[in-house]
């Protein structure tokens, strides 16, 4: 497909999987990791949860649970004469994923799309998502799922959307909600992202780990690993896993059950090392029953050693009540502080309504840093 716009002609292609970052072709998947860091720092303000070249071509590469499909935009001329001879990338203005989930929630495809600041308002975002559409289709999804995020949240008013749930509200203003909008999708949940700069007080840390400790007793136990699970907690952390997606609050998202099992966890953990990432994962276990209770994880990138992402922390619903959250956050947060002194910042996102977690969250010190909205379409 082949578009005129005032300035520039593009292309909408998609992504091949380079074999490695220095073939011929890699150049695709290279403009695309250029336009997206960009676009993340737009929204956040910095590079923390963009990705490296490498994490993106082992997500395109991995197929086990989820099937990534990438496209772009590219300049039929070079963008910006002269300057960029010799850097095939520079062509690249827009790209757009679809990432298709295999094992379940097969009615849905997540898209992101992402537009060079210099190239929007010209029908290149419309035009990547209507081919990310295609893909989801033609795969039988009938779901289209897309975030949206604001580093401030707005005050209620004309200048707000409400989250369906009532907790959490998006900018109106903000560009990729008002494309949203424009195309009949809906908001389905506000997430908080809250953020915890390092260093923290090791004795308010220290304190809230004795008091969580004090609290749980002496049935639960700690354990903590990196990125591959001891095979003796394989398939209670997949388990776990596979609770975490029906256990936090969902608001209106179609989110359906996750199917985990110990070979998914193990793909996943292949991956991780794959794309550079390391976890750090810290599980409670229940002593007397010998089960897992409660687990939370990091997931620390390789394009920097000054952020990490808080992901999932759950508490078996059995074992609620007992300061399991604060006591396996505290143990992680503990450990990695140990382990990588460089960090400065944790970033991670939790449902407004989510008031359990947000708590543990404001006591260890995060403070709130913006919402992302998640957004439906029909099919
Ligand atoms: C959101 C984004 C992808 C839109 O890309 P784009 O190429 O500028 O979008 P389009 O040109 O196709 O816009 C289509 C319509 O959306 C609406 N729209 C887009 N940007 C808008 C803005 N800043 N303000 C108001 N409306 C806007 C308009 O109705 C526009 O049509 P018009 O220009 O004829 O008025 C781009 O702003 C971007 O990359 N943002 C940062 C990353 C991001 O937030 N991605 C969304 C998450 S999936």
């Amino acid at each position: 497909m082949t578009t005129t716009t005032t300035t520039t002609t593009w292309t909408v292609r998609e992504v091949p999987v380079p074999t490695t970052l220095d073939a011929p072709d890699a150049w695709l998947l290279l403009g695309a990791n250029r336009v997206r860091t960009a676009g993340s720092i737009d929204v956040w303000g910095n590079a923390d949860r963009a990705d490296s070249p490498q994490a993106e071509l082992a997500e395109l590469r991995d197929s086990h649970a989820e099937r990534t499909v990438r496209l772009v935009a590219v300049a039929d001329e070079s963008p910006t004469p002269g300057s960029d001879a010799g850097d095939p990338a520079a062509a690249v203005i827009g790209e757009a994923s679809v990432g298709l989930p295999l094992r379940d929630n097969r009615h849905s495809a997540l898209v992101e799309v992402n537009v060079s600041a210099a190239h929007r308002r010209r029908g290149i975002g419309t035009a990547l998502l209507d081919a990310a559409a295609a893909v989801a289709r033609a795969d039988g999804r009938t779901l289209l799922m897309a975030h949206t995020g604001d580093r401030v949240e707005p005050p209620a008013g004309p200048g707000a959307l409400e989250s369906p749930t009532g907790a959490g509200r998006v900018n109106l203003d903000n560009p990729a909600v008002a494309w949203l909008r424009r195309t009949g999708w809906t908001l389905a949940q506000v997430d908080r992202r809250s953020q915890l700069d390092l260093p923290v007080d090791p004795a308010l840390l220290r304190r809230h780990a004795d008091d969580a400790a004090a609290a749980a007793g002496a049935d639960y136990r700690l354990h903590t690993w990196g990125t591959d699970v001891p095979e003796q907690w394989l398939e209670e952390y997949a388990g776990l896993l596979a609770q975490m997606s029906t256990d936090a609050p969902l608001g209106d998202v179609d989110w359906r059950p996750e199917v985990w099992d110990g070979e998914r966890v193990r793909a996943q953990e292949r991956m991780l090392h794959d794309a550079g990432y390391e976890l750090l994962v810290t599980a409670a276990e229940h002593v007397p029953t010998g089960r897992l209770a409660a687990f939370t994880n990091f997931w620390m990138p390789s394009h920097t050693d000054e952020y990490v992402h808080q992901g999932d922390t759950l508490v078996v619903a059995a074992h609620r009540g007992h300061r399991l959250g604060m006591l396996v956050k505290t143990a992680n947060l503990e450990a990695l502080i140990r382990q990588r002194p460089s960090v400065q910042r944790v970033g991670t996102w939790n449902a407004q309504e989510n008031r359990w977690m947000l708590a543990i969250n404001v006591a260890l010190g995060f403070r709130p840093a913006g919402v992302s909205g998640t957004w439906q379409r029909p099919l």
